[in-house]
């Protein structure tokens, strides 16, 4: 997963949040807790919520259309589909399959990632190899989310932390300019499976009523086990990407961070030593996303201007698994 020369490079962003937006406000009407408590302990102010019959693939379908249409080509130009999610439509089969005739495609494989927070660039990483060896030329990378279906509304603890939408990114083989994915690291160490899981609904505890009751079906975190694991690990993962990469913090014009909580961001720049204002930071308007964070303010930062073609970006993402990344990128 480290590089001598790119193989593949993004040739084009897209995100989709839906509209209806939930404020810190909304939520203290809704379980006991408060703007400020969620501000100060997150840094988040308000997150986007996917409207009844919408779909992850419906997000998906909208961020990819954008992304393709950036990178000027058509979903018949693809070769493949990753979608990192653990959100799907359904249960079975991949959420990358329901997007795959939503684009109007047929034949290409199309499959789901379950990495969550970590989805996307477990995606970005496996699309830069099928293109690095020559197998294939495009691939849609995706991360959508619709947490708002797994949380359970009740539980401070949690439904505060999470929102809905979709990022993509199309990769291509890179030119010869020097702009593409330079190193990325994926890892997962599953001793705190139990911190940070959804207990039922699985083939181990398939849904029952009692477990319908106790909410045994929607999202279950220790956070604070999750936050000290978090900081450590992305910056780990950081610079193993630098390293592999042959680059160092100081080469780094943007970070693009997994927007899980603004502490963690902040403890993981000063082990860096990147300062803030190099980090592309929208947790304050859409929350913990997920697979989706990474390439929404990705895209963000590209459409505004503020990443721009040739930069050198470093990604970090940890969730679930737990699962984490990096991948270090020239645009
Ligand atoms: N409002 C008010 N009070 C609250 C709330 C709330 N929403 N939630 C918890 N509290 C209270 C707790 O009950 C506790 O009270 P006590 O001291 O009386 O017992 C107090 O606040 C502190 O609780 P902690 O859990 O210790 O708070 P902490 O500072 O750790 O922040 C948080 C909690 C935000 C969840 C943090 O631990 C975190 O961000 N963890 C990492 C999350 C993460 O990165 N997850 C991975 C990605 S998610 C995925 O993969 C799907």
């Amino acid at each position: 997963m480290g590089t001598e020369r790119p193989g593949s490079q993004i040739m084009g962003t897209g995100a989709y949040a839906p509209e209806r937006v939930l404020t810190n406000h909304d939520l203290a009407r809704m379980v006991d807790t408060s703007d400020e408590w969620i501000r100060e302990r997150t840094g988040i102010r308000e997150r986007r919520i996917a409207k009844e019959g919408e779909n992850a693939s419906d997000m998906a379908l909208e961020a990819s259309r954008r992304a393709l249409e950036a990178a000027g080509i058509t979903a018949k130009d693809l070769d493949m589909i990753i979608v990192g999610t653990v959100t799907g439509d359904l249960p079975m089969p991949a959420c990358a399959a329901i997007l795959q005739r939503k684009l109007g495609v047929t034949t290409i494989p199309a499959f789901d990632i379950s990495a969550a927070c970590a989805g996307f660039l477990y995606g970005l990483s496996i699309g830069d190899q099928f293109i690095r060896t020559g197998a294939l030329k495009r691939v849609l990378v995706v991360g959508v989310e619709l947490l708002s279906r797994i949380l359970n509304w009740k539980d401070r603890m949690t439904c505060v932390l999470f929102g809905d939408g979709a990022g993509a990114a199309v990769l291509g083989p890179a030119a010869d300019d020097g702009r593409g994915i330079l190193s990325t690291r994926l890892y997962t160490d599953s001793a705190l499976v139990d911190s940070l899981c959804i207990r039922a609904g699985g083939s181990q505890e398939p849904l029952t009523v009692e477990g319908l009751a106790e909410q045994r079906d929607k999202v279950f975190m220790v956070g604070s086990d999750i936050f000290k694991i978090a900081v450590k690990n992305l910056t780990s993962a950081s610079k193993a990407a630098l390293e592999a990469g042959g680059l160092s913090a100081n080469d780094v014009k943007w970070v693009v961070p997994h927007q899980a909580n603004m502490r963690i961001i902040m403890q993981v720049a000063l082990r860096l030593d990147i300062p803030l204002e190099r980090f592309v930071l929208n947790i304050e308007r859409y929350g913990n996303t997920s697979s989706a964070s990474i390439p929404i303010a990705l895209d963000e930062g590209i459409r505004d201007g503020r990443v721009k073609r040739g930069d050198t970006v470093l990604m970090c993402a940890l969730g679930a698994g737990i699962s984490w990344g990096s991948a270090l990128i020239r645009v």
